[in-house]
């Protein structure tokens, strides 16, 4: 035993979701078990149907009980969400609106996607060691605003002979929602290597116009942080170009989906990469919301899906930033990372990270691997 006792019981909202949402999420529960067990931390874990699996039970992505639930718990882990199977549907009522509305309802509007290369997974990444080497950026990407919420939104028909339709989704951000999500990335980059790169399209946009002029504002606050801006079409090369010069990454919810699954693959595999959501309250603000939502950055995969193939990784690093952030219990975050990082380099790797000519395990003996690790501390014991 180790760290610092929790006395009180932690409750976590577990919502596995869709497609690899429910192979990941055992094996990441179990984890936090045997971290529980190890550093004396109460958990009680609920779960709830989100998304599609919401969708067949009740007739909604995000039934009442379980955004009461995610209301009710200390912090949320969640899976994946979608799947062809509800691809028709009404935007509406899309397994998708379920993560949207849970991000809106618990004011979770600051995404840190950390993308790391650990030394252990030089090779799965597709760049060349000498470019990639020692890649560490965290990019944290508004989550509660932009062209995801922004109105006016939808498919209307204009008419005409041919029923012609017209689609609409419209960028919008605020002064208050860019101010408080560059404050976010100045803050994160104060305790990394103090470098913040803003992303936005401010040579075409309006609303990177207004996002430029309020992140500069932002930055007199914070003299002692480098700021740069930089164009997302640029950023997209410069991922691949350069990918050591970013530190601390800021842009709108659009262009950091899109860059987030960028940087994932430059670190090796989205299988790999987690997420924390946090609102004010967990970022040491007052108000707002006080949860945090746990997830990997990737979706449900139905290509995989029900096979044993689908790396529990990214959700089981999601579940260590649950216990950086939420708990604030660092010992046991670590714990989780070094017993990941051990089974990486015992040279163990489910089928997205293989390397060629080696045979891959699959998702549930990945979990098994990494608990063995935690509870056998650092020994090397990962055959
Ligand atoms: C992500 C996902 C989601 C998003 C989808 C599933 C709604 O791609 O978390 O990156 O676009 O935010
Ligand atoms: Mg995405």
């Amino acid at each position: 035993m180790s760290g610092s006792a929790i006395q009180s019981p932690v409750t976590l909202a577990v919502l596995p979701g869709d497609g690899i949402g429910r192979e990941i999420m055992p094996p990441t529960v179990e984890v936090l078990k045997a971290v529980g067990r190890q550093f004396d931390i109460p958990f009680a874990f609920k779960e709830a149907p989100v998304g599609g699996a919401a969708i067949d039970a009740t007739g909604r992505p995000l039934p009442p009980e379980t955004l009461a639930l995610a209301k009710a718990s200390d912090a949320v882990l969640l899976g994946a969400v979608g799947g062809p199977k509800w691809e028709g549907l009404d935007y509406a009522v899309r397994p998708e609106r379920a993560l949207l509305g849970l991000r809106e309802a618990l004011g979770l509007y600051a995404n840190l996607r950390p993308a790391v290369l650990a030394s252990e997974l030089i090779d799965a990444s597709p760049l060349r060691r000498e470019l990639v080497e020692g890649t560490d950026i965290m990019v944290v990407r508004e989550l509660t605003g932009g062209i995801y919420f922004g109105r006016p939104k939808g498919v209307e028909t204009v008419g005409g002979p041919g029923g012609e339709e017209r689609g609409v989704n419209t960028e919008v951000y605020t002064t208050h929602e860019i101010d408080r999500i560059a404050r976010v990335a100045f803050e994160i980059a104060r305790k990394r290597r103090k470098r913040v790169t803003s992303i936005d399209k401010a040579n075409v946009l309006e609303s990177s116009e207004l996002w430029r002029r309020v992140v500069n504002g932002v930055h007199k606050d914070f003299q002692d942080v480098e700021l740069r801006h930089m164009y997302v079409d640029n950023c997209a090369m410069q991922l691949i170009k350069d990918p050591r010069q970013f530190d601390v990454i800021v842009t709108t919810n659009m262009f950091g989906d899109i860059l987030s699954d960028e940087a994932a693959q430059v670190v090796g595999s989205i299988g790999l990469l987690p997420s924390a959501s946090l609102g004010d309250a967990m970022l040491g603000r007052k108000g707002g919301g006080r949860k945090g939502l746990y997830e990997p950055i990737h979706g449900s995969a139905p290509d995989i899906a029900g096979r044993d193939m689908a790396n529990p990784l990214a959700t089981i690093l999601s579940a260590a930033m649950l216990l950086r952030y939420t708990l604030g219990h660092e010992p046991a975050a670590a714990a989780v990372e070094q017993a990941v990082m051990a089974v990486l380099r015992a040279g163990r790797r489910t089928a997205d990270i293989a390397r060629p000519g080696t045979t891959p395990i699959g998702t549930a003996e990945m979990g098994r691997l990494v608990i063995e690790q935690i509870e056998h501390k650092g020994a090397a014991h990962v055959a």
